[in-house]
């Protein structure tokens, strides 16, 4: 649209719209292609991007709006290297377990399993080079239960908890920012403990690496929507 002053200034309505107004499919297209991103480069997140992915961990619903969880975003390198020494200790039981399971299984798959592991491998050996190691911890007494005493084990504590992890991933993508959930460092809590300070009655619940993505934030791998989803009832 033209004006008196030149067309080049001018912004239309619908540009104004385009810039400040979100819309469905930006939403859509940040959830469809946040993935794991476990190669990160070791560039500083700015504070004010920092912050901003924190507060939408905070935006995240909780049983009876209790929020039982805290964040400690470690970017002390001293600290992120003990964090780094007994990640790599756990990771390194998940290579075994993962291991054994295709023990006999044909070269091809034993080699792409290996292939598979070993970013992993390399995110739990250069945690100290991530920029921030968000560590979600949580006050267990604080969490509502709703599915004990049904004979397997209880979920919906969790529920009050990986919202936050959730809304934390989705913001970082936005922000061009890449992470991955990680929760095999929640068996060493009293550890973490030792390093982090956080009171005995809490426990761990994820561990996010988080910084600048080495690869691409790219298409999920998931299963097809009929597989998921029942319309009414189960079949
Ligand atoms: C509950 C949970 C625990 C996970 N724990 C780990 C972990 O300890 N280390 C890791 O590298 N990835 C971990 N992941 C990441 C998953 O491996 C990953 O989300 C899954 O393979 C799907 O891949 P995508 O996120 O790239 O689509 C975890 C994911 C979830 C949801």
């Amino acid at each position: 649209m033209a004006s008196e002053h030149g067309s080049s200034l001018t912004i239309t309505v619908e540009q104004v719209r385009l810039r400040v107004m979100p819309t469905a499919e930006d939403l859509y297209s940040f959830m469809s292609t946040t993935r794991s991103i476990r190669r990160l480069r070791d560039t500083p997140i700015p504070d004010d991007v920092l912050h901003r992915v924190l507060q939408a961990a905070i935006w995240a619903p909780s049983g009876g709006n209790r929020q039982p969880w805290r964040i400690i975003a470690v970017r002390d390198r001293e600290l992120k290297q003990k964090l780094s020494d007994i990640y790599v200790e756990e990771w390194a039981k998940y290579i075994d377990f993962n291991m054994k399971k295709v023990e006999g299984a044909s070269a091809d798959i034993i080699e792409a399993v290996q292939k598979g592991l070993s970013t992993g491998t390399k995110l739990a050996e250069t945690l100290a080079d991530v920029p921030v190691v968000a560590m979600f911890v949580h006050d267990p007494k604080a969490l509502y239960v709703t599915d004990e005493g049904l004979g397997r084990a209880p979920v919906v504590g969790g529920a009050s908890l990986y919202p936050a992890v959730q809304n934390l991933l989705l913001a970082a993508r936005a922000e061009g920012l890449g992470g991955v959930l990680t929760t095999l460092i929640a068996s060493r809590e009293s550890d973490v403990r030792d390093v982090l300070g956080f009171p005995n009655d809490w426990g761990v619940y994820a561990m996010v690496p988080l910084g600048y993505p080495r690869g691409n934030h790219g298409p999920l791998t998931r299963a097809p929507f009929d597989q998921m989803v029942k319309f009414d009832r189960w079949s």
